[in-house]
């Protein structure tokens, strides 16, 4: 075979090993989970607080590679202002949690932050929220350093544009949230049974979690609020929802 078309089998060859599905899983064989979410959505605080939490707890946390991406339903308006579906205080949180994951990337070190103000959500009033973000950073083993600074400067802003970006190029696009990808594939309402539907794709080398043995769907009988922010519940128009106006 001549020199050069060699070569084109091998890059034929490469670029159908990427197409393969191979790309979408995680490191390690891990299920790559992907959660898009928004701050004050209550059905999101839901499944932070009542089923990605006992990932962290069972040993699913050991198969799964977590992303999240706090955006949700929030629009680009007028030119360049970012609208929230649950109003301002829905964009600062979002930055908040955004600067957090990014921070600390290991969703072992970030999670326990989320969880703390997706709790707050839970059990607050929604005004309330906000002016309390900083109660969760120290009890969550971070610093406030490099959350504060990357919310108060431009670093925040520019990761949830580009989660927004991600969000928005999704395909097939999400319709709600708390809109959840296992390995590349939307589970829609079905995303409950994300512990199940994790221990079934998961084909990496460590033994499953004794959790994947239990029958029963991870938060059944805990959770109250089930459902979904719709996406086309965004609320538009309104000079009072335009959060970070001229950023
Ligand atoms: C994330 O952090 C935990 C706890 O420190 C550690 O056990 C785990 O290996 C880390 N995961 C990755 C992917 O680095």
């Amino acid at each position: 075979m001549e020199k050069s078309s060699a070569l084109r089998v091998l890059l034929v060859g490469l670029v159908i090993a990427c197409l393969g599905g191979v790309s979408n899983a995680g490191s390690d064989g891990k299920v790559l989970v992907e959660f898009y979410s928004e701050s004050l959505c209550p059905y999101c605080a839901n499944f932070v607080v009542n089923y990605l939490s006992k990932f962290f707890t069972n040993g699913m946390i050991d198969i799964v590679d977590l992303r999240m991406i706090p955006y949700g339903n929030a629009r680009i308006y007028e030119g360049d202002a970012i609208v929230c579906q649950h109003g301002p205080d829905e964009c600062e949180l979002n930055i908040i949690q955004a600067c957090a994951i990014d921070h600390y990337v290991n969703a072992t070190k970030w999670f326990p932050f989320i969880e703390c103000l997706e709790t707050l959500v839970w059990d607050l009033p929604r005004a309330m929220v906000l002016p309390n973000w900083k109660y969760c950073v120290i009890p969550s083993g971070l610093e406030l350093e490099p959350i504060e600074s990357c919310y108060a400067g431009p670093a925040g802003e520019k990761i949830v544009r580009a989660f927004g970006a991600e969000t928005d190029s999704l395909d097939p696009p999400h319709k709600y949230v708390p809109w959840v990808v296992v390995n590349g594939t939307p589970l829609y309402e079905e995303y409950e049974d994300v512990e199940k539907i994790v221990c079934d794709a998961y084909e990496g080398p460590l033994a499953k979690p004794e959790a994947c043995g239990d029958v029963r769907s991870a938060g059944r009988g805990t959770s109250q609020k089930r459902g979904v922010c719709e996406k086309g519940q965004a609320v538009l128009g309104d000079a009072s929802q335009v959060a970070h106006a001229g950023l």
